[in-house]
């Protein structure tokens, strides 16, 4: 996956840009407010995934602007590609000068990794971002993951609704049976790819997280679910979840709400057999994500055949010499753009192309 180039018209502070980078690293630097994140921003929203610091596809437009029209074309399956997104109120994609249903359609096409300092939360934060972050990741690489995980959350917010009218109409209590079947059959492929996906990202984790410690340091990340499920075996992971579904039935009804299931479960991760979330310090913390964003990328090399391109935002600042040096001898060989006020860290290393923001300029 190779980023040809790239432009951007009133995209947030950027009117307008055109970059054509290098195939090695990026180097995107300037001072504070500039709109270094920006532009890597626009080049992320080509992966079809919602953007990793708004919500609302308006926040996109520069202000007093109407529409957003960036443009990229990019090398992917042995041949050169463009795709273009519009945004105003909403976003519409194009792929190869054909529109597509919905920006999502995008997902598959470009990929890409995105490190941000919002992806800390991945370590810090409540489980939300880690079942988020799994499930980001399996949507890239596995069409039918997405289905079942859409399919599950219907279901799940159906049965919920259906919890909190059974008190006031007990005859419901038998439809509970037919939501609960369908409950475990969405959330045991859910499961299944999640364990599946959690053995791969510990293994390439752990040597990412060695090799930034110094070898001195060991990380290791386990899914946790409170149906005791540690088999990839979707058949037997369904009969678990709908026996725990049928155990925890009177306590749902009490609550009104699914009190088990993939949507309650968790990573867990560990440096040195110390919960990271609870001890890790912010170095810790910060290369932990790191290593699972990184492993990120060699997943989707694996799945896809294609190494994504590697965006980094303000990932050196807070680290010594030695983890800095791992991250850019370790990401060599991919095209990767990397933010930072002072280019100098990032070029004592390699060789690169720079590109200096200015006021939502590239200089
Ligand atoms: N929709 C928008 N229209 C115009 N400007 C916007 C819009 N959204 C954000 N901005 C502005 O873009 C500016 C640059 O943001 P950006 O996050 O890219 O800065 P940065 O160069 O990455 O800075 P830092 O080094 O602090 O991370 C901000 O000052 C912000 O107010
Ligand atoms: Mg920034």
């Amino acid at each position: 996956m190779l980023v040809k180039q790239l432009t951007v018209k009133n995209f947030r502070n950027i009117d307008e840009a055109c970059i054509e980078p290098a195939e090695g690293v990026n180097v995107i630097f300037g001072e504070n407010a500039q709109g270094k994140t920006n532009l890597l921003e626009s080049i992320w929203l080509f992966t079809g995934c919602k953007s990793f610091r708004s919500k609302r596809d308006r926040e996109l437009v520069g202000f007093s602007r109407d529409f957003v029209k960036n443009e990229l074309t990019f090398l992917a399956s042995g041949r050169e590609q463009t795709a273009c997104l519009y945004v105003d109120t909403k976003r519409t994609a194009m792929k190869n000068g054909v529109t597509l249903q919905s920006p999502a359609q995008l997902i598959g096409s470009f990929n890409a990794v995105i490190f941000a300092p919002t992806h800390l939360t991945l370590v810090k934060e409540g489980p939300l971002n880690r079942r988020r972050f799994l499930d980001t990741a399996l949507c890239q690489i596995r069409p039918q993951y997405a289905k079942a995980l859409a399919r599950y959350n219907h279901t799940l917010a159906q049965r919920n609704a259906l919890l909190k009218d059974v008190g006031l109409h007990p005859e419901l209590l038998d439809t509970l049976e037919i939501w609960d079947e369908r409950l475990s059959d969405f959330g045991a492929s859910v499961a299944a790819g999640r364990l599946w996906y959690t053995e791969q990202i510990g293994q390439t984790a752990d040597s990412i997280y060695a090799g930034l410690s110094g070898n001195r340091e060991k990380l290791k990340i386990d899914y946790v679910n409170n149906i005791g499920a540690y088999t990839q075996d979707v058949a037997e992971i369904k009969a678990l979840l709908k026996e725990e579904l049928q155990k925890s039935r009177r306590d749902d009804i009490f609550n009104k709400m699914t009190t088990t299931g993939p949507h309650r479960d968790d990573l867990h991760i560990q440096i040195d057999g110390l919960s990271a979330r609870t001890f890790g310090s912010q170095g810790q913390q910060r290369c932990a994500a790191l290593a699972m964003k990184l492993s990120e990328a060699e997943i989707l090399k694996e799945q896809t055949g294609e190494e994504p391109v590697i965006l980094l935002d303000d990932v050196m600042s807070e680290l010594d010499e030695s983890r800095q040096d791992y991250i850019l001898n370790h990401i060599g060989g991919r095209q990767v753009f990397v933010t930072c006020c002072d280019p100098t860290a990032v070029l004592r290393l390699c060789e690169g192309r720079t590109f200096h923001m200015e006021k939502g300029r590239v200089l």
